[in-house]
């Protein structure tokens, strides 16, 4: 064992770790070795300081207070007009090939029982397209409209990478082209015991490490060289999704436009919330600075709370689309300025001195994940604008019931089916449709005339079920 290595393990009181280092075969070693190399033990000794302290609720009530600015959808003609300009900007935003799009893809899906990484979960109504096809597809779609290339970051994590890797190439990335694609993966932390805040073994030659959380990937971006690869490019804006709605629209044009027109270092797509106790985070006013809070730090009677319209006080349901200026994330991703970390209490599976497994029942460990939405207090000028939840927002989170495939797939149904009626095609509820982003990114596509090949070519799908 190196004996640096071994002296900063004692230096931190972590050499526990090391108990079963003479049992392991020359193999295990090194990949313990490894492990702990990626440990930055100055850090976590600040970071099990903070979970130590940390007091029943982090957040204190009376700093969270209302959102004050936000652009709603539009109501009436003036309002319309407004976001017409705004997206003509954006279109020329994206003509000038200044945007590059990032998706965070780490995550396991547990909540789905998906066992796969969550962007290949086929969800087209008709034809099964996977949640990727439909990212890649609008994207391709994009480019090729304005004539310029969009680099598209994807971040993996250990337990997502090889497998969104190799299923990505099998499809041939659905046509993308391949430098214009950049898997990375996301950085891990250990878990800490609970009580005694030992780093935890998962089994004796492996530390219990966990994903560092979506705001992991401004330094995962940096270690990737990604932010000179923008540079390079001449890229100035990064629009950020999550894998899990297949109604996100990718670089929306309106959402580029105000952004840029509100000189907005960070811009965040919202839906008013469907009921109080609906589990997404809420834009609002933290110590005086806009930011999110999650849903667990807000208290339920402030979630409850209308004002006198009747609407929500707390309204502005985070829907985890950005837009993020790459001056702001370079800062960001490094050194003192980096995001705040976020301490979770959960159940963590490990080996105790004397060699047992345990399984615990209850949270016994510390794990740590910062979260890309901690960039907006630290923006200028961050914009909060409004979309509707029946185009934008339908994500697969459950198995079952609200954000579930089933509502997810109803959803893109619906809307292929309002799409087409825009467009003065025939259609009704039971016309079975799916709609390829390679055909239309929004119903105004659909009203040139299309061709039986079209039609045949699985781009817009009528199913042959269809019980018209
Ligand atoms: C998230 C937001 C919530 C928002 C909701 C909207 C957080 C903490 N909360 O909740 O405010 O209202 O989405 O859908 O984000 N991921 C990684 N690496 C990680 C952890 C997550 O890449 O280490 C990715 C996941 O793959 C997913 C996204 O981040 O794409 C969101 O993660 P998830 O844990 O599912 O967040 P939600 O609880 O749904």
């Amino acid at each position: 064992m190196d004996s640096n290595l071994k002296n900063l393990l004692s230096r931190y009181d972590q050499s526990q770790v090391l108990n079963f280092w003479e049992q392991l075969s020359a193999d295990q070693q090194r990949g313990l070795e490894a492990q702990l190399q990626s440990i930055d033990f100055e850090e976590l000794k600040g970071l099990i300081n903070q979970a130590f302290h940390k007091t029943e609720s982090t957040i204190n009530p009376d700093s969270i207070s209302p959102l004050k600015n936000s652009i709603c959808l539009p109501e009436n003609e003036k309002d319309r007009e407004e976001w017409a300009r705004a997206r003509e900007r954006g279109h020329k935003i994206l003509d000038a090939g200044k945007v590059a799009a990032v998706l965070v893809a780490g995550g396991q899906g547990s909540r789905l029982g998906f066992d796969h990484p969550k962007g290949m979960f086929p969800i087209g109504p008709v034809t099964d397209r996977t949640l990727f096809q439909i990212f890649f597809e609008q994207l391709l779609a994009l480019s090729n409209r304005h004539g310029v290339r969009i680099p598209y970051f994807i971040m993996t994590s250990d337990a997502t990478h090889d497998e969104t890797e190799s299923f990505l190439q099998e499809h041939s990335l659905f046509g993308y082209p391949q430098e214009d694609v950049f898997l990375f993966k996301q950085g891990t932390m250990p878990a800490v015991d609970d009580k005694t805040g030992k780093i935890l073994l998962k089994d004796p030659s492996t530390i219990a490490m966990s994903p560092d959380g979506h705001g992991g990937m401004l330094k995962a971006m940096q270690r990737a060289n990604l932010f000179e690869e923008m540079q390079q490019r001449g890229i100035d804006y990064l629009f950020y999704h999550q894998v899990d709605n297949p109604c996100v629209s990718m670089c929306d044009p309106a959402m580029l436009g105000f952004h840029v027109e509100q000189s907005a270092e960070i811009s965040t797509k919202v839906v008013a919330k469907r009921e109080p106790g609906e589990k997404v985070g809420v834009l609002a006013e933290f110590d005086g600075k806009q930011s999110i809070i999650e849903y667990s730090d807000l208290l339920e009677e402030m979630a409850q709370d209308y004002d006198e319209t009747g609407r929500l006080k707390y309204w502005a349901g985070n829907i985890a689309i950005h837009i993020m200026n790459r001056s702001l994330l370079e800062q960001l991703a490094t050194g003192d300025s980096r995001l705040p970390v976020h301490v979770a209490h959960k159940k963590v599976p490990f080996v105790d001195a004397a060699g047992q497994q345990h399984s615990p029942d209850e949270p016994n460990a510390y794990k740590f994940e910062r979260f890309i939405f901690d960039a907006i207090p630290r923006a200028k000028n961050p914009l909060v604008i409004e979309t509707s939840r029946e185009e934008e927002f339908n994500p697969v989170k459950n198995a079952e019931g609200n954000d579930s495939p089933a509502s997810s797939q109803a959803a893109l149904l619906a809307r292929a089916q309002r799409w087409m009626k825009i467009a003065r095609y025939s259609c009704d509820k039971k016309s079975k449709i799916e709609i390829s982003p390679l055909i239309a990114l929004e119903p105004k596509d659909l009203e040139k005339q299309f061709s039986e090949g079209d039609l045949e070519g699985a781009r817009i799908v009528l199913s042959p079920n269809s019980e018209e």
